[in-house]
This record gives C-alpha cells, structure tokens and sequence, in this order.
C-alpha cells in the first residue's frame, strides 16, 4: 500500500502500524485494504496519470473552499448519549420515495472512464451493492449511456443537467432518461460557466482518446479532445455549449419536458432555498460543487442550517462535499440533510481497484456511519438532531495521514 505518511521516528505507517520497507507480504505482494477513504486517495494518486488526477482534485482559484467544506466538519463536535441500546442500527432510509440501505449517494461526476475502465457501470454496481442500493446522479457528461448504467443499477439513478444552449438535446437526454428507467432529474444551479481550476488549466486538461460523453452527440461535445497548453478544455467546453442566462423562470420550461421529481443542486443560501421551496422543487443539494466553482464560497455544512431551516421541511435536503468520514455524514444527518452524496472518494475507489474499490468506499462510509450511531447513541437515523452537535473552536488537527494527501499538501 501506498504509504501515507510514515512515523519519522519508527518508521511504520501509523493507520496500519506496518512498516512499509519491511512488512509487505514477498508471496503475494499483497497491499492491505485501506482503512479510511484517504487510503483509496494515496492509491488513486499513485495510479493515475497527473492531469487526471489534478482534474479530479482540483477547486476553483486558491481552493478555499475545496478546504472550508473539510474544515467545518472539525468545527463541530459530538454529544454522544449513553445506556441507549444500540444492539441494532437501522440506516435504511428513502430518498425521492425509494427505500435506500444508507443515507449515502454518488454525487454527479463527469467521465468516471478516467478513473477505470468500466466507467460509470463499475460506479452503479458499486452504489447497488452489499445492501446499500445508495442513489447514482449520473452526470449528462457521463463515459458510459443511460441505458447501459439502467441495465446494472440496482439502486436509483438521477440524471444530473447543465443548462445546455441546445434545449433540444436536454429534451433527448430527458426523455432517454425518463425511458431507461431514471427516477429524478438534478438541474446544476451553481456552473452558468466553469470555475477558474487553475490545475486544470496548468495541465492544459482535455479528454483522452477513447473517453466521451457518449449521451451527447458529436455537435456538444466539440473539442473536448483538443490540448491547447495554458487552457482547460472543459472550460473552453463550458463557454461554448453551458446556457449562463438560466434563472428561475426558466424551470418551468424543464417542468415540463418531464414528470420526474426534479432537485436542483447547487443552493447555499436560504434566499434561494426558500424560492426554490416556494416552486414546488422536490429536492435541494446543498453544494459548493466541491470547492470548484465560487472560490470562498461558504462551506457546505455551514450553509445547510439556513438551508433547511428555510425549506421547513417542503422537500428534503441533501449535502455534498467534503464527505470523508461517517461521522461526517453523522454531522451532516444531525443538521437537517436527509442524505449525503460523495464525490471524490468514489473516484478514488474507481482509480484503485474499479467496482470493487467504489464499492469499498461506500461500505467503508456506511460501517463508519453505524460506528459513529453506535458510539454516539443513536441508533436510528429519526434520534439524530442538532442537540448531537456542539459547536466549538475547531477541534485539534486530525491525524494527517488519515485525510487526503493532496488536500493536506496544497495544490
Ligand atoms: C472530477 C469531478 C467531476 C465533476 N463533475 C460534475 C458534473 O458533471 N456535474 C455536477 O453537477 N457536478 C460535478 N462535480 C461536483 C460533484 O457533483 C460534487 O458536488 C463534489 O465533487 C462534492 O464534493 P467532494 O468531491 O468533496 O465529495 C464534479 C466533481 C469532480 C471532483
């Protein structure tokens, strides 16, 4: 295993207490599989090309806020109750009226081929797997098509929209949707154009051969595949094709092309949760897009009070970034979010080991999820409420070589 951060003194890793130069297995070469969800970064890192990698991590700007969502989960500390009987957790909950087995989903991500070469179809089994029928948002800039990921999806997939010039191809990928079986549309609010992602632009990131979007024909997804050294293919892409007039009249339009339930994602503010409510929105992700849009945006954990408290409880509430442990999917259950999706680390999982290391990283938040309940006492996820959270100075740095290396070293 990739070491994360060995002990200057003994020398040993100190997640898995091995020693790296002295402990791998010589018949089988083995690498033991990693304990947290950094674990699956420091292999994902290793294994992927530099420009992908940079692509998968990078934020907008200084990448404040890419480090304010990690940050906000250590501002809050847990007031665990005792003699709860904990003997059984339940963490199966509904999402958009689907019974899922944990408050967990895989946020919307372009090009999940990048990372393995199954693509998205490795990331649906994952999320269907192990009893976590967990919901997919399959990104309209997805490598594999609807139907294919509708052929092995055992959990619920949504399909995630930009706001594309060409309203005749968000009809078709809406309807290609709607047939193959999808149960929600998830409109981007927060990209009218791309966030300045300087990796990307350093990396003069572009599509490899061999991987597109393939929901969208050949007129959409021009240039995607060209380098052009100082300038980032995808915002170059973004300028062309992504409609920055969307504003709220414009939802009706969407209402009807469809009668799925739709979310939007992207809402930091209770100004706009409110009006999203007051529309009759289905659902609301509360999302920084990872910290790669609005530099400085606020942290998602801290914006989701306001959020929900505006919404008063007219559609649920979801959250995404920064999720890497179960307790913080704990915290953000305790302040209102009905369920949390994961971005990065199931790239990670998919970079490591495909399905398999997907599948692992998603387990991996649901044992740490019941752990947390557990310890905690709250056995079901109806007991969690903000009278579990205590807010303080931030809590004392975490062991570093649990988190993720690139946040930890900077870009
Ligand atoms: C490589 C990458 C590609 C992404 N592509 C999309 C996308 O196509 N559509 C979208 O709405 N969000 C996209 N996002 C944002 C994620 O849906 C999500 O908001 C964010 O990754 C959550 O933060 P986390 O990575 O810290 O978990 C992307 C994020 C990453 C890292």
């Amino acid at each position: 295993m990739t070491d994360t951060g060995t002990d200057p003194v003994t020398g040993t890793d100190p997640v898995t207490g091995t020693d790296p130069a002295t402990d791998a297995d010589p018949a089988t070469d083995a690498a033991p599989r990693p304990l947290t969800v950094g674990g699956y970064a420091a292999l994902a890192k290793d294994r992927l090309p530099a420009a992908t990698w940079h692509y998968f991590q990078g934020g907008a700007g200084t990448e404040s806020t890419v480090r304010a969502n990690r940050a906000a989960y250590r501002q809050v500390r847990l007031r665990p109750r005792v003699l709860a009987d904990v003997s059984r957790c339940d963490l199966s909950t509904t999402v958009l009226g689907d019974p899922i087995g944990a408050p967990l989903g895989v946020a919307p991500m372009a090009y999940h081929q990048l990372a393995c070469a199954d693509g998205e179809v490795a990331t649906v089994r994952a999320a269907g797997g192990s009893g976590l029928r967990v919901p997919t948002i399959v990104s309209i800039f997805a490598s594999r098509t609807f139907e294919d990921l509708a052929a092995e999806a055992t959990g619920p997939l949504w399909l995630q929209l930009y706001w594309l010039h060409r309203r005749d191809v968000l009809r078709t990928v809406v309807r290609r949707a709607e047939a193959a079986g999808f149960r929600a549309l998830v409109l981007t609010v927060d990209t009218p154009r791309l966030g300045r992602r300087l990796r990307e632009v350093r990396h003069g990131f572009h599509l490899p051969p061999g991987i597109a979007a393939r929901n969208l024909d050949g007129e959409v997804t021009g240039f995607l595949h060209d380098r052009q050294d100082g300038s980032s293919a995808l915002a170059r892409h973004a300028d062309a094709f992504i409609d920055p007039s969307l504003s709220w009249s414009d939802l009706d339009w969407l209402r009807e092309q469809t009668r799925l339930p739709l979310v939007l994602k992207g809402v930091l503010t209770a100004e706009d949760a409110a009006r999203a409510a007051g529309l009759g929105i289905d659902g609301i992700v509360v999302s920084n897009h990872g910290g790669r849009q609005l530099d400085g945006s606020v942290a998602t954990l801290d914006a989701l009070p306001e959020v929900v408290a505006a919404v008063g409880g007219r559609c649920p509430v979801f959250l995404d970034g920064g999720i890497r442990h179960g307790t913080d999917v704990l915290k953000a259950l305790a302040l209102g979010a009905r369920a949390v999706f994961v971005g990065r680390p199931v790239l990670w999982g998919l970079a490591a080991d495909g399905e398999a290391g997907a599948r692992e990283v998603l387990t991996l938040l649901r044992d740490e999820l019941e752990d947390a309940m557990a310890l905690a006492g709250r056995p079901s996820l109806a007991a969690l409420g903000p009278e579990l959270l205590a807010r303080g100075p931030a809590a004392a740095a975490p062991n570093e070589s649990y988190e993720d290396p690139d946040l930890r070293k900077g870009p």
